[in-house]
Formats: structure tokens, sequence, C-alpha cells
């Protein structure tokens, strides 16, 4: 005989399995929300890439992250507009650098719960003056959403929302960043990661995308 569940089994194993992902995004979840841009232990380094003359365009890439993945993100972005001939220096948003004497910006965050962090949105929304006058290039890292269907693509765009309320983009990037892997997160973590449209599973940053959108700004 086939094993059947009937319709209050069905609902009771639904619940089980509703509160162990809420549990398990919970947990996930609690360490990078503790983990505050004032006392994370995560490195944000600044890096200066080009000479500045008198005629090259000088270029600020500020980026804000989490976990450190967005850090080399805006590394290479930095590196690749160097080798195009601007003078870049590369910064972190959580230490508020000033827009102000630079001829163009590129900014990016991590994605936590679907949009940028806090400190990128208010450093764009603090500072839509300067940009409004500059081209301003955003992008983002993340790990969900990386699909081409219809509905991840509407969700990934759904990321920028809020800082397109505050500027215009020049041009958007979206990168895949770092997702959770064996070595790092519990089976059931990663389980409730891929459900929730997890596409990212470990370092799945792609250097050669990253170069090829730093390389097509029109800045
Ligand atoms: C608490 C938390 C929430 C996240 N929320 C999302 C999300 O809503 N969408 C997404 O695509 N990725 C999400 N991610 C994945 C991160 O964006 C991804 O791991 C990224 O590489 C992190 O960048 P970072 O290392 O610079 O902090 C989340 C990660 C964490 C830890």
């Amino acid at each position: 005989m086939e094993p059947t569940i009937d319709r209050r089994e069905f609902v009771r194993l639904g619940a089980c399995i509703g509160a162990v992902t809420a549990l398990s995004l919970a947990v996930g979840c609690s360490s990078a929300e503790t983990a505050d841009p004032d006392d994370s232990a995560i490195e944000t380094p600044s890096f200066e890439y080009g000479e500045e003359t008198g005629m090259s365009k000088r270029v600020l890439v500020g980026y804000a992250t989490r976990t450190g993945s967005t850090t080399g993100v805006a590394e290479a972005i930095g590196r690749t507009l160097s080798e195009r001939g601007y003078a870049v220096h590369v910064k972190p948003l959580r230490e508020k650098p000033s827009p102000g004497g630079y001829d163009a910006v590129v900014v990016g965050s991590a994605i936590n719960g679907a949009a940028w962090l806090p400190e990128a949105i208010g450093w764009v929304e603090s500072n839509t003056t300067v940009l409004g006058d500059i081209p301003t290039a955003v992008f983002c890292v993340h790990s969900m959403n990386g699909g081409g269907d219809e509905k991840q693509t509407r969700k990934r765009l759904a990321y920028l929302e809020k800082v397109r309320a505050a500027v215009t983009p020049a041009a958007e990037g979206f990168f895949l960043g770092k997702g959770p892997t064996a070595d790092d997160s519990s089976l059931i973590a990663r389980w409730a990661f891929k459900t929730f449209g997890g596409t990212a599973e470990g370092d799945a940053r792609d250097w050669n995308k990253i170069k090829a959108w730093a390389e097509s700004l029109d800045l």
C-alpha cells in the first residue's frame, strides 16, 4: 500500500518545515546583523590606482561589505578603470568619503535583506547633489536571484529601488558574491538558501564579468 498523509499531517509538516527554515535563516542572519559596520572585524581597506596627471579623470569607487567579498569586486573595478587611464580611489563607505572633487563615482554594496547595506544607501542619500552632477554607476554583490528568468530578474532589479530613488545610475552591475558553503554553514541553512532563490554557492565572483562591466562604463 502506498504511504499517504492526510490534510492535517500535511499542514503540520508544512508548519515544521517553515519553523525550521525561519530558525535557520534567523541564526544565519543574526551573525551578519550584529556585524555593524563600525564594529565589524572585517577589514575595509582603501586602494589607489593609476596616476593623477592633470589630464586623467578622477574616479571614486565606494563600497560597503559585511563579509568581505564586495571589497574584491570594488578592487577589481578600480584596477580595471586605472588600466583605462583613470586615477582611482577605492574607499569603504563606512568612512563616509566625500565625492567632492571626483569626475565620476562607481558605488556598490553587498545585498542583505534584498537591499544595499544601510551605510551605502545612506551615503548615496547624503550626497545626491554631488552625485546628480557627475556620472554615477552602481553595483550590487549578491548571492540570490542570479538567474535569467522573469521572477529572479525582477527581484534582482528591485535590489536597487532605493538607490534609483536617490540617483539616476549611469550603469547598473549585478555580480554574484559568496554564498554559504559546507565549511561555514549547516545543511539546513544551505537548503533554505537554495529554497529561497540562492544562486551562488561558495565564491561565485566572476572576475571576467566584473572586469568587462568596468571596461564598458562610460564615465
Ligand atoms: C544576512 C544576509 C542577508 C542576505 N540577503 C541577501 C538577499 O536578500 N539577496 C541576495 O541576493 N543575497 C543576500 N545575501 C548574500 C550576500 O549578498 C552575499 O553573500 C554577498 O557576497 C555578501 O557580500 P559581502 O561579503 O561583501 O558582505 C545575504 C547575506 C547575508 C549574510
